[in-house]
């Protein structure tokens, strides 16, 4: 499969809106328009509960894994995997069906990394978790996760440094509101 139709096929995967579907299945509001407006699983949190936003973690993981194993049984190097990550990113922040109610990427991102390198998807994990438990603001803790991200990338995966950096620079703009939501004291703790 030539480049350009993998980079499409991860940006179409990335699309899926699991949060949307997810809440559409179990009968809850639509994330894009309840809570904080984002499709992701910590707004399913607030809007339906633990169940509902472990499948919308897990959908939203499963999107960005497969986009990486699509890559990865199709021979891709791991350089292009690395932009495979970007292009399923892409397609959860701006998807084709709803450009103006993409999320925020977090969650695919982790996806990607737990097949790109788990030893860095493990360190996000445990970092985001920790960040999380010393303020309960999943806002918080993801843009921090975000803004680490590259320096465990050039500890633990540097050929893949650059896609890395730049997911994370777009996960942290996504993040604008929230960002504007810490600074005034107004962000949502668990
Ligand atoms: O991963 C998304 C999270 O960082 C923020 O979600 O709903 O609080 O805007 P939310």
């Amino acid at each position: 499969m030539p480049d350009y139709l993998l980079l499409l096929s991860a940006y179409l995967l990335g699309s899926i809106p699991s949060a949307v579907l997810t809440c559409r299945a179990l009968g809850l509001n639509d994330p894009r328009h309840s809570g904080s407006r984002n499709p992701g699983a910590t707004n399913v949190l607030r809007l339906g509960g633990h169940r509902a936003a472990g499948l919308t973690l897990l959908a939203d993981l499963s999107k960005g894994a497969a986009a990486i194993l699509l890559a990865i049984n199709l021979g891709a190097t791991l350089l292009m995997q690395g932009w495979v990550m970007l292009a399923a990113v892409c397609g959860h922040l701006l998807p084709w069906c709803s450009p103006r109610h993409g999320g925020k990427g977090v969650a695919t991102t982790l996806g990607c990394s737990l097949l790109l390198a788990w030893p860095l998807a493990l360190c996000q994990l445990l970092f985001w978790g920790i960040m999380f438990l010393f303020g309960r603001i999943s806002s918080l803790a993801s843009i921090a996760t975000a803004a680490v991200t590259p320096l465990f990338c050039y500890l633990l995966a540097p050929a893949l440094l650059l896609p890395f950096s730049i997911t994370s620079l777009l996960l942290i703009l996504r993040h604008g509101s929230n960002i504007r939501k810490l600074i005034a004291g107004r962000e949502h703790r668990f």
